[in-house]
C-alpha cells in the first residue's frame, strides 16, 4: 500500500533513539510550557507521553524520525482536511514558489491574493461579501472580534463556557475553555465578555439561554463554535443557533460564528452553521482552507464589511504576511479540490459510516459517539483517560486527541482522504486498547 493509504507500521518504540535525540534537543531550545506538560501528563497516567518527531507526511500517513509509520485521524488539527501533502496542493505551492513568494500585502497584492478574495466571497452565505485574509485562526477571530466593534460601535461580547477561539489578546478573552488559559493574563483582556452557558448534558435549551444576559445594551457580538470542538465535540441542540441569531437582530449586535473547525466541509456541509438553517453576520475560517499553509479569513456580508470602508478606518487593520501569495495558491488549489472532489458530502457520507461502524462495535469504555460529518467525540467513562488512551493508540499507530476540560473525550478528525481500512484498523486498535484497560 502507497503512503498515504497505509495501515500504521510501529517498528521501534515510540520514540526510539532518533526521536529521543530531537526530544532532547527540543527540551533544551523550546519554551519549557510545553516539556513541563509533558510532565504532568506522565505524572497523571504513569505513562510516557514524549511526543514523536514527524518528518514525512501524505494523506493520512505520517512518518516520525525513527521510520514509524503512522494513521493521522488528527488531520494535523484539523488543517489537512485534504490529506497532507495532497499532490495539488504541493504542485500549486511549488508553482507559485517558482514565481512570487512575496507580495507588499495590502498595499500592492498578488494576483493569487486577489483570486483567493474573490473565491471565498462566491462560497459566503450571503449574496455580497467581503473577506479578509490573515494566517491564523486566531487572526481571522481577532478580525470578527474588531469588525463588530466597527460595525456597531459597541464593544461587549457574549461567548460561551467551553468555547475555544485561540490564544491571543482578542480571541483568548472570549474562550471559555479552561480558565487557567486566561488566569495569568486576565488584567490585559478585554472585560466586558458574557460567557453563557453551553447548552447540552444536563444544561437544556431553554437554561442555556437563559444564562444570556439580561441586558444587551453595549453588546456588539455574539460569538460562538457551531459545534465546540476542543471542549469535546460538543453539538447544541437544534434550535440554538437560530435563538442566538434572533438574540442578536433584536439587539443590533452581530453573529460571529467561528467555522475554523467545523467549516470547509468537515462536518458535511461548507458551513455547518448555515447548513443549521442560520445566516452569520460573520464567519471565521482557518485550519483546512491553506491545504497545511498558514491560511485564514474572516468572511462578513458587504452590508457588515463596509464600516472598515469610512476615510478614517482605512488600513488600520492588516500585517506583513496577510494574503500571501504562497498561502493564497495553496488554499486557491484546496478549495478547488474539496469543490471538484466533492468532498463535502465525502465527509458527510464517510462520517457517517465511520460513526455508525464505531456505535455498532459497542467498544466496552465509550459511553457515546457524538459526529457531524468527519468530527467526531469519543465520550469515555472517566476524568484524564484520554490521556492514557490517545498514548497507547500511538503506541498502536493511531494519532488522536484529548479532548473536553476533564480531558474525558477522544477528538478524531481524520483527512476526508482516509481509507475504510485504516478507519477499522483504528476501531480494532481502539478495542483492544480499552479492552486492556
Ligand atoms: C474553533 C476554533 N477557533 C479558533 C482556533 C484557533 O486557531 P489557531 O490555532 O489557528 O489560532 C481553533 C484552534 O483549534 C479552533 O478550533
Amino acid at each position: 500500500m502507497e503512503l498515504g493509504d497505509a495501515l500504521p507500521a510501529i517498528r521501534k518504540p515510540v520514540p526510539a533513539a532518533a526521536g529521543r535525540a530531537w526530544i532532547e534537543r527540543l527540551a533544551a531550545s523550546e519554551c519549557p510550557a510545553l516539556t513541563t506538560r509533558r510532565k504532568r501528563r506522565e505524572e497523571q497516567t504513569g505513562a510516557s507521553h514524549d511526543p514523536i518527531v514527524w518528518v514525512e507526511a501524505q494523506g493520512a500517513n505520517v512518518v516520525d524520525a525513527d521510520g514509524n509509520r503512522y494513521v493521522d485521524l488528527t488531520s494535523g488539527f484539523g488543517a489537512a482536511f485534504v490529506g497532507h501533502r495532497h499532490p495539488e496542493v504541493v504542485a500549486a505551492v511549488k508553482r507559485q514558489a517558482d514565481r512570487l513568494l512575496h507580495a507588499l500585502g495590502d498595499l500592492h497584492p498578488s494576483d493569487m491574493k486577489i483570486e483567493l478574495l474573490e473565491r471565498l466571497c462566491a462560497l459566503a452565505p450571503w449574496p455580497q461579501a467581503r473577506a479578509m485574509l490573515s494566517l491564523s485562526g486566531a487572526d481571522a477571530v481577532t478580525a470578527a472580534l474588531k469588525t463588530a466593534v466597527m460595525a456597531t460601535g459597541k464593544t461587549g461580547v457574549v461567548a460561551f463556557e467551553g468555547s475555544y477561539h485561540g490564544l491571543t489578546y482578542g480571541p483568548l478573552a472570549v474562550s471559555g475553555y479552561a480558565e487557567r488559559f486566561r488566569e495569568p493574563f486576565q488584567a490585559q483582556l478585554q472585560s466586558d465578555v458574557h460567557f453563557a452557558a453551553w447548552p447540552g448534558g444536563d444544561v437544556s435549551l431553554d437554561a442555556a439561554l437563559g444564562t444570556l444576559p439580561e441586558d444587551w445594551n453595549g453588546i456588539g457580538a455574539v460569538i460562538v463554535e457551531p459545534i465546540q470542538g476542543r471542549a469535546g465535540v460538543r453539538l447544541p441542540p437544534p434550535g440554538f443557533l437560530g435563538a442566538l441569531e434572533r438574540s442578536c437582530k433584536k439587539s443590533d449586535a452581530l453573529l460571529i460564528v467561528d467555522e475554523i473547525f467545523t467549516g470547509l466541509g468537515r462536518c458535511g456541509a461548507w458551513w455547518r452553521s448555515v447548513g443549521d438553517g442560520i445566516t452569520p453576520d460573520v464567519i471565521c475560517v482557518g485550519k483546512a482552507l491553506g491545504g497545511g499553509l498558514p491560511v485564514s479569513a474572516c468572511l462578513g456580508s458587504e452590508a457588515v464589511m463596509q464600516a472598515w470602508g469610512t476615510a478614517d478606518r482605512e488600513a488600520i487593520h492588516t500585517g506583513t504576511f496577510y494574503g500571501d501569495p504562497l498561502g493564497s495558491a495553496a488554499a486557491l488549489a484546496t478549495l478547488e479540490l474539496i469543490e471538484r472532489e466533492q468532498l463535502v458530502r465525502r465527509a458527510a457520507d464517510r462520517g457517517e459510516v465511520f460513526a455508525a461502524a464505531l456505535s455498532a462495535e459497542r467498544i466496552p469504555g465509550v459511553l457515546e459517539v457524538r459526529h457531524a460529518g468527519m468530527m467526531l467525540g469519543l465520550q469515555l467513562e472517566r476524568p484524564t483517560q484520554a490521556l492514557t488512551v490517545t498514548r497507547a493508540l500511538l503506541e498502536h499507530g493511531y494519532l488522536v486527541l484529548p479532548a473536553g476540560a476533564k480531558a474525558d473525550i477522544l477528538q478524531l478528525a481524520p483527512p476526508v482522504t482516509v481509507s475504510e481500512t485504516q478507519l477499522a484498523g483504528f476501531i480494532a486498535s481502539l478495542r483492544d486498547v480499552l479492552g486492556a484497560r
